[in-house]
């Protein structure tokens, strides 16, 4: 995989200051003059550098096909220049004007029901419209011939969030574009066919022009055909943010490009590892989900976004002061939690800090959305706790820059994995690829173990323990980097359901695990899901749900590390680890949520040598990550409780936090402190 080499500041206004980014999404247009220079004014006072600007603008600067207004965005740029804010600008094509819909309907995306998505939200674009990519590339020309010396042009902001609304699109174009990328996959018809099983169900193809996307079908569509339409839309998207990308390059050299990715929650359709490399640094937006697991999400998030730019400083393009719009319920932000978020993303290796959006929007869909100035204006907490922020970022300047410091321990991320797990059609329909890898996440941190998490691809030589929950999807290449990983003394720790198939959805026959059956030293022959009733246990009064299996040991090194207690299987094994020379291969058959995966881990972490770096009495309570420049090392504690934590024996000089008369830390509830080690 290579990665992005450009630094955040490669064009850093001369006269705004280095260190970390601090800022939000700008959208002056939405706003008269006057409230412009009150603007700025509250961006000094609040420590904000950056900008995000002209992401939503087109219609202003374009209010007809051959008519151009740049001259409110200049005024814009200029008073942000002169206030000493860069400017991250877009290239404003994420959302197309009326006029533009009106004239060529045809750009306007199709869902699977073959239902035309109208105007009225944004992003009504179809990613392979040849009409949509023509107007949207002379827009983005513009900008950058007329942007490209601008002393505040600090980085282009690719579209906004491609894919947000319209990874898929079923349209005629879609269709023409899927046969096209199905072309250069397969090259041949039969090909194709074996790929996709079609000897089932009479779906042999004999030209290429009867192939679609998996539009609605009367039962289950092929299932290889809904994968390999899921890996091309992803693909159509980087096709696209190529074509901006190659004007920006060619027209302004030394600007990088950047475009915002949204490693978050239930965001599943774009294979960010796959994108990362096409863009001079990487960004993401991040909105935390309530729930008890919701910073430890944050923290997932954030691991895996630095660890897809390969370790370096990468940009948080988005995230919430405080309440956002579009949950069910908008829960406001608790005391503490505004830093907090902010800083677990720099922890895990953000040098840009940045919310959706400067201003809370007084009409529009986002009305409800906070912003760092709200409806209630300067005189709030939401602004007082974002100047603090403003405040701590710039006593984190000598972060700016610093890597990530590889973990010990490593959970592996794989978006074909995610997408072919869920498929319809399977034993449950109940599995959650996400949910597991986070609950496996949750357990290292209730460990208080550091472990990064790193997209299928990474090399997995240098961490002890590597975790590879329900990796479904395993071709023989990755089988083969398993094995490898673990006959050189690595221990990996895999789940139920990984392992069935290959990179075609093609079970391994002889029994499961299939591609990891002989690795792991143990067969099954059947999947016994369990109904949401149900429940077992295991050994040592783990509950277990959703999943279970009659796991026979195949091997003579294999121990039985936990049977099932009760159930169809009692007495049989649930939890299983091979030793392999001086490595192991652990499976975990059901499902432990992340208490129960909390107390296997602990074992397994034990047996692979890998141990807390946190003081005993915080380790759950903290979570510890480490920057990295030369010998510089740069501490983050966070604290992942409501209650105040007490830290002690933690040597370092506090650049966030103060040592108590004996040296102790002391961090709030949702407090965070940063320690520069020698
Ligand atoms: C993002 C988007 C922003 C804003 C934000 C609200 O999806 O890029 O423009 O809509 O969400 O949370």
């Amino acid at each position: 995989m290579t990665h992005p080499a450009r630094p955040l500041w490669l064009r850093r206004p001369d006269n705004v200051a280095p260190g970390i980014a601090y800022g939000a999404d700008y959208n002056p247009e939405q706003w008269p003059r006057e409230v412009w220079r009150d603007d700025v004014r509250l961006m000094r006072e609040a420590g904000v550098n950056i900008v995000s600007l002209g992401i939503f603008s087109w219609a202003r600067l374009q209010p007809a096909e051959h008519t151009w207004r740049f001259d409110w965005l200049d005024e814009a740029m200029g008073l942000l220049y002169d206030n000493g804010i860069a400017v991250d600008l877009a290239t404003a094509t994420a959302s197309p004007p009326p006029w533009l819909t009106a004239k060529h309907p045809e750009i306007l995306p199709v869902n699977e029901r073959g239902e035309t998505l109208w105007p009225g939200g944004r992003q009504h674009w179809r990613p392979t419209s040849p009409v949509f990519r023509e107007h949207a590339l002379v827009l983005v020309e513009k900008m950058a011939g007329r942007y490209a010396d601008h002393p505040a042009l600090t980085a282009w902001h690719l579209s906004n969030e491609l894919g947000c609304h319209n990874i898929y699109d079923y349209s005629d174009d879609a269709a023409r574009a899927f046969r096209d990328w199905l072309r250069a996959r397969y090259a041949t018809l039969d090909a194709l066919n074996h790929a996709w099983g079609t000897a089932f169900w009479s779906q042999e193809y004999s030209d290429w022009a009867q192939i679609l996307p998996p539009r609605l079908a009367t039962t289950h569509p092929n299932p290889t055909q809904q994968l390999d339409f899921k890996r091309f839309s992803s693909d159509a998207l980087r096709d696209y943010l190529r074509a901006e990308r190659d004007i920006l390059h060619r027209r302004t050299p030394d600007v990088p490009v950047t475009t915002n990715f949204m490693i978050m929650g239930g965001t599943k359709g774009m294979d960010y590892a796959a994108w990362a490399a096409e863009i001079d640094f990487v960004s993401n937006d991040h909105y935390v989900e309530p729930g008890p697991q919701a910073s430890d999400e944050l923290s997932f998030s954030a691991n895996l976004t630095g660890n897809i730019a390969g370790g370096r400083p990468w940009f948080l393009m988005e995230h919430s002061t405080s309440a956002v719009n579009w949950q069910p319920v908008n829960v406001a932000k608790k005391p503490g939690e505004l830093a907090r978020d902010s800083l677990t993303h720099v922890a895990h290796g953000a040098d840009a800090v940045c919310f959706f959006q400067w201003r809370q929007s007084k009409a529009g869909a986002e009305k409800y959305h906070s912003g760092m100035v709200p409806h209630a204006g300067p005189d709030s907490d939401v602004f007082r706790s974002a100047a603090a922020l403003g405040a701590t970022l710039r006593d984190l300047a000598p972060v700016a820059g610093a890597t990530r410091e590889q973990a010990p321990a490593a959970i592996v991320f794989h978006w074909d994995s995610w997408w072919a797990a869920e498929a319809d059609s399977h034993p449950t329909d109940r599995l959650r690829y996400r949910q597991e890898a986070l609950d496996w996440y949750t357990a290292f941190l209730n460990l208080g173990i550091r472990a990064d998490v790193v997209p299928l691809g990474t090399a997995l030589d240098g961490y002890r323990l590597v975790v590879a929950p329900m990796l479904h999807m395993v071709g023989e290449p990755v089988a083969k980097e398993l094995r490898g990983y673990v006959e050189s003394g690595g221990h990996l720790v895999t789940t139920y359901f990984s392992g069935i198939v290959d990179e075609h959805d093609h079970v391994w026959l002889g029994g499961h695990p299939g591609a990891l059956r002989d690795l792991l030293g143990v067969r099954v022959e059947e999947f016994a899901p369990l109904l949401d009733t149900e429940s077992v246990t295991l050994d040592g009064d783990l509950s277990a749900t959703l999943w279970t299996e009659r796991v026979q040991v195949t091997g003579p090194d294999t121990a039985v590390l936990s049977r099932y207690a009760t159930g169809e299987h009692a007495g049989h094994p649930a939890v299983t680890r091979r030793t392999v020379g001086a490595g192991s291969a652990a499976y975990v058959s059901t499902r432990l949520g992340a208490q129960g995966v909390t107390a296997v881990l602990d074992g397994l972490a034990a047996a692979a040598g890998v141990t807390s770096e946190l003081p005993a009495g915080v380790r759950g309570g903290v979570e510890l990550t480490v920057r990295r420049r030369g010998a510089e090392r740069f501490a983050f504690l966070v604290n992942r409780t409501d209650q105040p934590v007490t830290v002690a024996d933690l040597p370092g000089e506090p650049l966030v936090g103060t040592r108590g008369p004996h040296g102790e830390l002391s961090l709030e509830a949702r407090g965070v402190a940063v320690l520069r080690l020698g």
